[in-house]
């Protein structure tokens, strides 16, 4: 992403000090001050352009998409982590702007993808990658059509950070869960063998794309598997089937980690293509155990080495239990909440990338910028904003930039109002300021001018 460089905001009033091109472009101060809103404001949805172009393409795909017609106040209310949410829509096409079979072709034949980017897989016979690459892990993408045609599936596991349309629906999941998103991608031929039973240990989100496939629901062995609570095939038997569907063109279904499923290869009629969007929840597991080290750090005592031969046959432990249990009750006094969220909330805001498209077309028309140009914040962003040192810092990819304060509220309404002009913006900017400004956020990626 560019880096600064545009000149700061002017100011129409002589009440702050005139702000430099240095002090916009400065680097933020390390140490964080007072968190002003720790949750990202609601993005503006919709493309740029209004065009269905396949680099614009899925950034209207949000969870609302996805779940329709079942609003999110609903599905977090009954499904979310409880039950699976089967729907079925009728509307073929109703994924067309995300991914088609067209695309997925697309992909496999001129991407030029290696790898494990590209896999193929059979459950009735095991397939050596070495039956459809040559050197370097290449894919010999007619040796690929011609295993699929044999009954393989293709699988294209993280294509989220190829295609534009899928990195879009995967930054607006982000967005809205505050969580990473990773999509794969199936794609099996008729009467191939479907998948054994088996429950994942994330929660997914599966997009049927093309083809008709037979589900199974199972009753649930693990209550909300932690990642390292694997499925293992020989230690989890099945037990007695709770629900059945059909995923056609159009449909989704929702199914919660820990919930055994399968689907039905002898019913799967025409080449099926879904996308499984998993969300790789933090839990809070994780939370405690992040509050717990930086407990330790502080702490010396959590330090200590374990008693002393403690795995001796004859050790006796009461002493040591005495001590754990005084240890828990130093660490529900110290451990510190907001702390601990702020951490995860900084490593969602760090490793979230905005999708930049048309970010070509948006650079090519700074000079035009004028107080009547129409300007909309980038979808799903998601940052923080902090203030110190008389200036202004949103925080967002891994990057701080700062802005003086006396531009806050301008560039809190920038980045939080759905469409605006320039002439819009609050505070005490002048026109060129206004216009400076703008033409900051926007080399930033941080907003798009157009249409008007
Ligand atoms: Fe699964």
């Amino acid at each position: 992403m560019a880096k600064a460089t545009t000149s700061t905001a002017s100011k129409k009033t002589k009440k702050a000090p005139k702000a430099s091109a240095a002090a916009a472009a400065k680097k933020a101060p390390k140490k964080k001050s007072a968190r002003l809103n720790g949750k990202a404001p609601k993005s503006a949805g919709g493309r740029a352009s209004g065009k269905t172009l396949f680099a614009t393409r899925g950034t209207d795909f949000r969870l609302e998409q996805v779940i329709s017609p079942i609003s999110p106040k609903v599905f977090f209310r009954s499904y979310w982590e409880k039950k699976p949410l089967v729907i079925n829509r009728r509307n073929p096409n109703y994924y067309k702007e995300l991914l088609t079979l067209e695309d997925i072709d697309q992909v496999i034949t001129s991407m030029n993808l290696p790898f494990p980017e590209i896999e193929l897989t059979n459950a009735k016979e095991a397939i050596s990658r070495n039956q459809y690459t040559r050197g370097n892990n290449r894919i010999d993408v007619a040796k690929l059509y011609d295993l699929f045609a044999n009954g393989a599936t293709v699988i294209l596991p993280h294509l989220h950070r190829r295609l534009p349309g899928l990195a879009a629906f995967c930054r607006g999941m982000e967005h809205d869960f505050s969580m990473p998103y990773q999509t794969n991608i199936y794609l099996t031929p008729e009467n191939a063998q479907g998948f054994r039973t088996h429950y994942d240990t994330h929660d997914v989100f599966v997009l049927q794309i093309a083809g008709t496939k037979s589900w199974r629901i199972y009753n649930t062995p693990v209550d909300l598997p932690h990642r390292g609570q694997r499925f293992v095939a020989e230690d989890t038997p099945k037990g007695e089937v709770t629900q059945t569907f059909k995923l056609k063109p159009g449909d989704m279904v929702y199914i919660p980690r820990g919930i055994m499923h399968d689907a039905d290869a002898q019913k799967q009629k025409g080449t099926s293509l879904h996308i499984t969007v998993g969300a790789l929840a933090y839990t809070w597991t994780d939370l405690m155990l992040e509050a717990m080290s930086t407990v330790s750090l502080k702490n010396s005592d959590f330090r200590r080495s374990l008693p002393i031969g403690y795995a001796k046959p004859g050790y006796r432990r009461t002493k040591a239990k005495e001590e754990f249990k005084s240890l828990v009750r130093k660490f529900a006094t110290s451990a510190d909440f907001e702390e601990a969220l702020d951490q995860f909330a900084d490593r969602i805001t760090a490793g979230h990338r905005p999708v930049l498209s048309g970010q070509m077309a948006q650079v090519e028309q700074l000079a035009a910028l004028s107080v009547k140009s129409v300007i909309q914040p980038r979808p799903a962003l998601i940052y923080n904003m902090l203030r110190g040192n008389g200036q202004f810092v949103i925080s967002i990819s891994g990057k701080e930039i700062a802005f003086p304060s006396f531009a806050g509220s301008a560039v809190r309404y920038a980045l939080s109002t759905k469409r605006y002009r320039i002439g819009d913006l609050p505070g005490d900017l002048d026109d060129e300021g206004k216009v400076t400004l703008i033409t900051r956020l926007v080399r930033e990626g941080l907003v798009m001018a157009g249409p008007n």
